[in-house]
């Protein structure tokens, strides 16, 4: 059995990311949940597959606790969602002393987390992310939301948890699209800062294609580490840590335009992510040769690179006005000067943008 513990200390806050690679490990987080009330949020994906193991788990703390089952999907982070969860939650009387749980992808994790921050102002809960994307990033760092149908994730907020427990022994189980996709987000930390962690990724790049355990949850416990520094640094995202978002600009757009029924959210990063090298080029922050590096090491883990030409370039740009980071109708993205080394561009106009685009596009 392999465990680790990341821990993310924040001003107003200090939580533990319990790794493990066989069970749900609840024992070092017991006092958050002994004769507490729970809601498990999760999906009728997941919950087939592991409510029982995690309800047991908790029975041995715990005996009153509820379930909810979401349909399973990007279109279903809405608002009605977000009521059905809310409506639960007043229908049985939860309170600020009670807690929620959210037991599946970074769907469910984003969505519980909402329901937490706003039920009562705020309420407790405990990520328990199943998907790799999950597992590296969406649960860890507090930031919640839903989708709009304006655009993705537009109404949210940052509500840190009390604990994330992840059991990467869940991952067998997990699509092996979902499992690359979450690769897409993964890879990013290397990118954007943490160049020997690009170098150990490929060194290892087929024990991690094979999902090989021990690689993976050390793996995860590397990303939510490197998350927990950036996020430990600005918690709010005023600063670095929109680094984070290296390619997401181009991603939400791709996800809105395709409704979000073409791409999952890491194969939408990974081409983002070379759209964002593309551009870094056309502003003469980088050479030519970045993209093509980018690619090899997307193309090592088997993530798309391009786009169709079927999908309007002009419209895409459209949609990125709609990104929170857009001001004034300035573009504010995260370029890459080399692998390893990303920074913020504000200012960027739509002409180099939409050009950027053209050229990922086969
Ligand atoms: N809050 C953040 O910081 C943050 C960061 C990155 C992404 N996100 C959000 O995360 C979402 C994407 O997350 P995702 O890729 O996990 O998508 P997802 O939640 O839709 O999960 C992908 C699919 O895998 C299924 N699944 C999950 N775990 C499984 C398991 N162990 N076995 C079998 N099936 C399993 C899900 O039910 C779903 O069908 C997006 O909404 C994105 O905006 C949030």
């Amino acid at each position: 059995m392999n465990s680790k513990t990341v821990q993310v200390n924040l001003p107003n806050s200090r939580y533990d990311i319990v790794i493990n690679d066989s069970r749900f490990d609840f024992e070092s987080i017991k006092e958050l949940l002994i004769n507490r009330k729970i809601t498990i949020v999760s999906n009728t994906t997941v919950a087939p597959l592991y409510e029982e193991e995690v309800r047991n788990q908790l029975f041995n703390y715990t005996n009153c606790i509820y379930t909810i089952a979401l349909p399973d999907g990007e279109e279903y982070k809405t608002q009605k969602s977000w009521s059905q969860i809310v409506d639960f939650l007043a229908d049985k009387n939860f309170n600020r002393s009670d807690l929620l749980i959210s037991l599946g992808g970074g769907v469910i994790c984003d969505m519980t987390g909402f329901a937490a921050a706003t039920w009562m102002r705020g309420i407790n809960f405990i990520q328990i992310p199943t998907s790799l994307l999950a597992q590296v990033d969406a649960s860890v760092g507090g930031k919640t939301a839903i989708n709009h149908v304006n655009g993705k994730n537009l109404i949210g907020a940052f509500h840190q948890p009390q604990a994330v427990i992840i059991n990467t022994s869940t991952l067998s189980t997990l699509p092996k699209r979902e499992f690359r996709s979450g690769l897409g987000e993964t890879l990013k930390y290397g990118l954007i800062n943490q160049p020997k962690f690009s170098q150990w990724l490929k060194k290892h790049s087929s024990n991690i294609n094979a999902q090989d355990l021990p690689t993976l949850t050390k793996l995860i416990a590397k990303c939510c580490q490197y998350k927990a520094q950036i996020v430990q640094l600005d918690e709010k995202e005023s600063g670095i840590r929109a680094i984070l978002n290296l390619g997401h600009t181009f991603a939400h757009a791709i996800e809105t335009y395709t409704h979000y029924k073409t791409f999952s959210h890491g194969e939408a990063v990974a081409i983002g992510m070379v759209m964002a090298a593309e551009l870094s080029y056309l502003l003469k922050s980088s050479t030519h040769n970045l993209r093509k590096e980018l690619i090899k090491h997307l193309q090592d883990f088997n993530l798309l690179t391009m786009l169709s030409k079927d999908i309007n370039a002009k419209k895409l740009v459209e949609l990125m006005r709609l990104d929170k980071k857009v001001i004034n109708n300035k573009h504010r993205l995260i370029l890459l000067k080399s692998l390893g080394d990303a920074y913020i561009q504000a200012n960027v106009c739509e002409e180099d943008i939409l050009q950027a685009i053209k050229n990922c596009q086969y």
